[in-house]
């Protein structure tokens, strides 16, 4: 999917600051009150770890967001640079991982390597819709050396428990631009469902492109987990 951005390297939609609203607060409070989230802010699972993106981690970021291919469907474009990179860590969310209404966070994903130590092998965007209570939008990348390793199934399995069981997530939804078959081929596995086609309906890097949405509701995802 694209994430959409606010900042020079994402086409955002504008932040709009509003008071959450009771749902999204009593959430909040949940995931604060029972310390769902480890004392330092990850959520693990067999081999991942999610976090939000430090400044430490920057390097590595811009590096594999460099890469032609990594960036051919997504917002930004192998130009992405040191500053595009600290603009978005200037957004991260002041507590937790949750954002703010309208607002992207912007989670590292850390799995472990051969050597047993943990690395930056890639980020998810989570984006709390705008007008939507308990909405989120996400956008995975992996860079290209840990691709097909299982990491983003992992990852976005991760993410999508703990906002359904413990931030009260409604829906989440991916927006892919048709000719991302990698991202299709996530979401698919993860049993998301098909929501429609922007046909032609994205000017994109220069282009009209087809943008597909995908989603899961918290009982569509609860049913899959008990399958
Ligand atoms: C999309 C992306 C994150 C997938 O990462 P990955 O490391 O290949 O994903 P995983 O190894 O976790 O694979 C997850 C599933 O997707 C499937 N998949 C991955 N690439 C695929 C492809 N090109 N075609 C079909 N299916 C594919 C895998 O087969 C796997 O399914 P399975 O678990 O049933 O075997 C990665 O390709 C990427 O970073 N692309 C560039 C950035 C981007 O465009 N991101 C999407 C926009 S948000």
């Amino acid at each position: 999917m694209r994430q959409s951005g606010s900042s020079s390297t994402h086409r955002r939609r504008p932040a709009r600051r509003r008071l959450l609203r009771p749902s999204r607060l009593h959430a909040e409070r949940r995931v604060h009150a029972t310390g769902v989230l480890s004392a330092d802010g990850a959520l693990s699972g067999a081999r991942v770890r999610l976090r939000l993106l430090v400044a430490a981690d920057l390097d590595e970021f811009v590096a594999y967001r460099r890469d032609v291919a990594v960036a051919a469907f997504q917002s930004w474009t192998p130009e992405f640079d040191l500053a595009d990179a600290r603009s978005l860590l200037a957004a991260q969310p002041a507590h937790g991982i949750l954002p703010t209404e309208g607002e992207w966070a912007q989670l590292a994903i850390d799995a472990v390597q051969a050597d047993g130590e943990m690395a930056l092998v890639g980020d998810v965007g989570l984006c709390a819709l705008a007008g939507q209570p308990d909405s989120y939008e996400i956008c995975v990348t992996i860079a290209a050396a840990h691709q097909g390793r299982g990491y983003a199934r992992e990852a976005l399995e991760v993410l999508t428990d703990w906002l359904v069981d413990r931030a009260g997530a409604h829906r989440i939804i991916a927006q892919l631009d048709a000719r991302n078959d990698g991202m299709r081929g996530l979401v698919s596995a993860l049993g998301w469902r098909f929501e429609g086609a922007a046909v032609e309906g994205d000017w994109f890097k220069g282009e009209w492109t087809t943008l597909e949405r995908y989603a899961v509701l918290s009982r569509e995802w609860r049913a899959r987990s008990r399958s």
